[in-house]
């Protein structure tokens, strides 16, 4: 169909029960990084170390949330969202990570949650959004079992405190991004520069993953329970033999070393291989424990890659818009991802749990006009009714994100809201985006 004549995505294309959402998660929006006995966190720890974070910024005070949920929580109401997507940080209701709770931490996340509930709002929480207690870091991180242990003893108490008001609890966002830029590129936190660390911490977390499913379960969680991965479809750069090869490998990587055990059960042969003495070690009770059925499968999508074995890729080479961060915006890509997690992998359900883009947003009479990130997201919704029209049982969108806030290593510099924020007066401002998602969620037209 010719796409200038194609008539505009509507909310109701993609059915009646679809989930319309926004997310965010603790450690870039809350702030209060020493309020009421909140806990250090490895992110915490990882800005005081300069050069760290590209703006020498932190999290202390980020979006300052942790004073201004109430009224965050009516712009979420505003946008007309089924539901909000944010994560606990488990620094602020177990400092420790081990030892006394923190009351004053849980009932922070007790007002969030019934605000939302006010609200009409769903509550989808992640437990591990990356800010793992330093404590706990000190004692051996995600490379310890002792810390998989009590990631579940953490999992218990949320559920416990909360489970009758969430609707869906996630364990860990992106346990790629914790593994590889954690543990063995070593530009997020904690900085440690290790493949063979990097992959028994990406074992490890899926095993916690499992651990806590189980036991979540065990103990009559009503949430709907999974997890959350970054993925992309992955091209060879060329079609040498070298970057197919890559590509696949790639793939390996970044996809099937989480999509092969989480659903059947295995690590991929072919990753097993190419890392060699780099593998993790493992037990089959611990790979029958982490494809523990999921009720969902999030999937953070923001761009396609391309595997070269030779030159980098050049993204301009596309022809395509890029984004501030660099990728490339290709919707196209997130149903070719769909399809082929769909064709490949038994997963009960998608949910689309991260996607959106960061431009140079300009401030104009206390607006921005940012048309680039409503075409970003028009056609991602677009690309999802495609997966949707192809069979793919993909139930919910959730933009990436709510407002402006920390982007890791990246710090302040980089704007992914949809409504714009002045880190000097906490002033958030609905960005054109947020007006464009709000009309589009209030359209109850056919
Ligand atoms: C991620 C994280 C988010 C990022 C977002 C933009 O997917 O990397 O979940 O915290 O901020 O993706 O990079």
């Amino acid at each position: 169909m010719n796409r200038l004549f194609k008539p505009a995505i509507k909310k109701l294309d993609l059915g009646q029960k679809f989930i319309w959402g926004v997310a965010t998660s603790a450690f870039q929006i809350e702030g209060g990084s020493t309020a009421d006995g909140r806990g250090e966190s490895i992110w915490d720890r990882f800005c005081q170390v300069p050069g760290n974070i590209a703006d020498g910024s932190d999290g202390s005070v980020a979006c300052d949330h942790y004073n201004l949920w109430e009224s965050d929580l009516d712009l979420i109401a505003d946008l007309g969202v089924d539901a909000y997507r944010f994560s606990i940080s488990w620094p602020r209701v177990r400092p420790l990570g081990d030892g006394a709770w923190n009351e004053a931490g849980l009932n922070f996340y007790e007002r969030l949650i019934q605000g939302l509930q006010d609200r009409g709002i769903q509550a989808h929480v992640t437990l591990n959004h990356w800010d793992l207690p330093q404590a706990l870091q000190d004692r051996g991180g995600w490379e310890s079992d002792e810390t998989c242990e009590l990631f579940v003893e953490y999992a218990l108490e949320i559920n416990r405190r909360f489970g009758d008001k969430l609707a869906s609890i996630c364990t860990h966002n992106e346990p790629w991004v914790v593994a590889v830029l954690g543990h063995e590129i070593g530009n997020f936190a904690p900085g440690i520069k290790s493949r063979k660390v990097a992959m028994q911490v990406s074992h490890n977390l899926l095993k916690s993953h499992g651990m806590a499913l189980a036991a979540l379960r065990q103990d009559g969680c009503q949430a709907e329970l999974g997890i959350v991965l970054n993925m992309s479809p992955i091209y060879p750069a060329t079609d040498s033999a070298d970057d197919i090869a890559k590509a696949k490998i790639d793939d390996g990587l970044i996809v099937r070393w989480y999509m092969d055990p989480l659903i059947n059960g295995r690590y991929p042969s072919d990753v097993l291989e190419h890392l060699g003495d780099d593998s993790p070690t493992f037990t089959a009770d611990e790979m029958a424990l982490i494809a523990q059925p999921n009720d969902f499968i999030g999937v953070n999508y923001y761009t396609r890659n391309f595997s070269s074995n030779g030159n980098p890729w050049d993204v301009e080479s596309t022809g395509n818009l890029v984004t501030d961060m660099g990728w490339e915006v290709y919707p196209d890509g997130l149903t070719e991802l769909l399809v082929r997690l769909h064709s490949d992998y038994r997963v009960k359900k998608f949910w689309v749990t991260e996607n959106g883009a960061a431009f140079k947003d300009e401030l104009e009479n206390g607006f921005v006009d940012d048309q680039a990130r409503v075409s970003y997201i028009r056609d991602h919704i677009e690309a999802t009714a495609k997966a949707r029209d192809l069979g793919v049982p993909v139930e919910a969108y959730f933009a990436w994100s709510l407002f402006d806030n920390f982007e890791w290593a990246s710090g302040y510099e980089k704007r992914f809201g949809i409504y714009h924020v002045d880190y000097g007066t906490g002033k958030r401002s609905a960005k054109a985006s947020a007006n464009w998602y709000r009309d589009f969620l209030g359209d109850e037209s056919q």
